[in-house]
């Protein structure tokens, strides 16, 4: 990477920077996730306990990972572990940047899955299966998938092939170029939806859904899913953010760069809600049916709309698109890793962390039906009728996110020098005053009261 010249290869590397943190963060995590989570929760109030963690923790973190990443020059781990040595703190902040790889490995195992489902409807949008449907028979295409595990088997099989070729070539370059293009793509897509929606007779409901907040419905469990959501959609406390900020130049604002990415996800996702919970109400479907719902709703809209067959092939082909940006970025720490701590070389590193990933992921694919019934936390109260699938996302969410995200927080705002923070961020006082109080003292207790009330409630 050039440093600090005012050519044009900077430029376009402070572009590719850009694109690359857009498309970690825009996933399955905005289109797929953020819905169901909401439904799942009630709605609005969900929703603005989620804007408030975006706006309290997620920027203030994401501006952390990146001069965290910029100033340790290294992978996490030892980018944590060098500037803790310079600082004179213990070696074991290295332990955070280890934490992350394994959540990246986790959190893959299952993404790939969803990614599979997406691969399967692009399938059924080319067949034209969508103009068919009604209300129950969208729900049967998708239990269908759902109860066949070799088709769930050979689409998160094929999701991950795409995903370690990428890693494999060190294209990641060209996935992401591609990116420039089907980004906006795919934001055109959601407003088309979001008009779609707006002809529908659920739509007022369905926008009241999603933003009046019935705060009756915030448990602590909801904010404890709220807040991993903020983590997860902006891919915070894996270190993967801090990968990336390890290839950002000193002249980059931080601040603005992490104000842009915030905005983008945040707009995506809500566009997504906007498209989905009107088709929900006007079709009399369950907002809360879980995992399942954009691909139990959206279908029913392709088959309705004009021009639905086309559509319909956009949306799941860009949906597959944000989802591959996003995990070839979970791939990448763990292929490092592997790559650094053995004697293996990149190619083989890939292919191993591939593999490895590839038969965790067969517990999720096993989950959704021959292990249905399996619950293997099911003697606790709290977690009964969790399958691994459930227990995966939980355990990456709701607990590593959180705590590796706490521990990047309270590292810069409590054990960094304020001066040289003010100097990477490089924004005015005002601005960075705020950043600082947030960091130091709002976002670290925020995380961890409302991760002790979610783990205890
Ligand atoms: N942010 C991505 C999404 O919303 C998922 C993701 C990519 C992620 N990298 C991550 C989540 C790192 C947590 C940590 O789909």
């Amino acid at each position: 990477m050039p440093q600090k010249s005012h050519t044009h290869a900077q430029w376009s590397s402070r572009l590719a920077f850009l694109l690359a943190a857009v498309g970690s963060s825009v996933g399955l995590g905005n289109i797929w996730k953020f819905p169901y989570m909401t439904g799942e929760s009630g709605g609005g109030a969900f929703v603005v306990v989620y804007l408030i963690c975006i706006a309290l923790v997620g920027l203030p973190i994401l501006m952390s990972e990146w001069l965290l990443g910029r100033l340790g020059q290294k992978n996490p781990m030892s980018s944590m572990q060098k500037i803790a040595g310079r600082m004179k703190r213990s070696q074991s902040w290295g332990l955070v940047g280890l934490a992350g790889i394994l959540g990246a490995y986790l959190i893959l195992s299952f993404y790939s899955v969803i990614g599979g489902w997406a691969l399967a409807y692009i399938k059924y949008a080319v067949t034209d299966t969508f103009s068919t449907l009604d209300g129950d028979s969208v729900g049967s295409l998708f239990g269908n998938l759902l109860g066949d595990p070799s088709t769930l088997l050979l689409w998160h099989s094929v999701f991950m092939i795409m995903t370690v070729g990428v890693v494999i070539g060190g294209v990641a370059g060209g996935l992401e170029r591609a990116a420039k293009t089907l980004m906006p793509a795919l934001v055109v897509l959601l407003v088309v939806m979001v008009g779609y929606a707006a002809t529908t007779d659920g739509f007022a409901e369905g926008v009241r859904y999603l933003l009046l907040p019935d705060f009756s419905k915030l448990t602590a469990q909801t904010i404890l899913a709220a807040m991993g959501h903020a983590f997860f959609t902006l891919s915070l406390g894996m270190g993967i953010m801090m990968a990336y900020g390890s290839y950002l130049s000193d002249d980059v604002n931080i601040g603005r760069t992490a104000v842009i990415v915030v905005f983008m996800d945040t707009i995506i996702a809500l566009m997504a809600g906007m498209a989905i919970f009107p088709i929900v109400f006007s079709n009399g479907l369950d907002a809360g049916a879980g995992p399942g719902l954009i691909f139990q709703t959206l279908p029913l809209a392709f088959g309705h709309m004009s021009g639905g067959w086309l559509f319909g092939i956009l949306f799941f082909v860009l949906l597959v698109f944000a989802a591959w940006t996003s995990s070839i970025s979970l791939l990448e720490p763990v292929v490092e890793w592997l790559e650094e701590k053995t004697s293996m070389n990149r190619k083989g590193a890939t292919i191993a962390a591939g593999l490895a990933t590839w038969a965790l992921g067969l517990a999720t694919v096993l989950s959704f039906n021959v292990w249905s019934d399996i619950h293997p936390l099911g003697i606790f109260d709290k977690f009964s009728g969790m399958t691994i699938f459930d227990l995966l996302d939980y355990a990456t969410s709701k607990v590593m996110l959180p705590l590796t995200g706490l521990a990047t927080i309270i590292f810069v705002g409590w054990f960094m020098q304020r001066d040289e923070l003010k100097s990477q961020l490089n924004v005015s006082s005002g601005a960075f005053s705020l950043w600082y109080v947030t960091s130091r003292f709002v976002a670290p207790i925020g995380v961890a009261v409302v991760f002790v009330f979610g783990l205890i409630n």
